[in-house]
């Protein structure tokens, strides 16, 4: 399987999991055969770059390729410069978040926040994508509520825009709560 022109070694995914997915999670689930994992989000904020948190989330430049990092925010100039950082970083990959239900981040029209708001979603991809030469993919969940479930527009949108794989939340943001 490839995922632009990166190749993995098979086609099971490791789901980006917050507060899990960490460094010594990731290189266990490899060893255990898994063929592609993804960081745990980190946010798109450059001045939250520095925090320790923030720092134990990135790439190691040690971890073996593809390195995965899933980026969070709402802003396109800020979630562009966020992909360009993390790459510079070392990621050879770039996963959006349009699938965090947190009250925190939704709260931000970030996350699963995003899919209610596809022109918004239109600029974040096509932004991110020109920023960087690494493949782009996208998480997303079906819509925010069983009324509007968009997905299938919201992967058309990411098609147009360059994204190379998107993986499905299977459930809306308001089943969650
Ligand atoms: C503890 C936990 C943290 C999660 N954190 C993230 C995250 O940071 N980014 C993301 O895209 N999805 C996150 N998810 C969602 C998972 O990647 C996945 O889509 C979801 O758990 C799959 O649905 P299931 O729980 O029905 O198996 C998280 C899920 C769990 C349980």
């Amino acid at each position: 399987m490839k995922i632009g022109d990166l190749s993995l070694a098979n086609n099971v995914f490791l789901a980006p999991m917050a507060g899990v997915t960490d460094l010594p999670f990731r290189l266990l689930c490899r060893r255990l055969g898994v063929g592609m994992v993804t960081g745990e989000m980190v946010s798109s904020v450059a001045s939250l770059r520095d925090t320790l948190k923030s720092k134990l989330r990135g790439v190691h430049i040690k971890e073996p390729t593809p390195r995965s990092i899933q980026i969070v925010g709402w802003d396109p100039d800020a979630m562009a410069d966020a992909a360009r950082y993390n790459v510079d970083q070392g990621a050879s990959m770039i996963d959006i978040n349009m699938g965090c239900p947190a009250k925190k981040v939704f709260k931000r029209l970030a996350g699963s926040a995003l899919m209610g708001d596809e022109v918004l979603v239109g600029k974040i991809l096509d932004k991110v994508v020109a920023a960087v030469d690494v493949p782009v993919t996208l998480k997303t969940r079906t819509g925010v509520d069983p009324e509007h479930k968009n997905v299938v527009r919201i992967a058309r949108i990411a098609e147009n825009s360059g994204v190379q794989c998107l993986a499905v939340h299977g459930r809306t943001r308001a089943l969650h709560v």
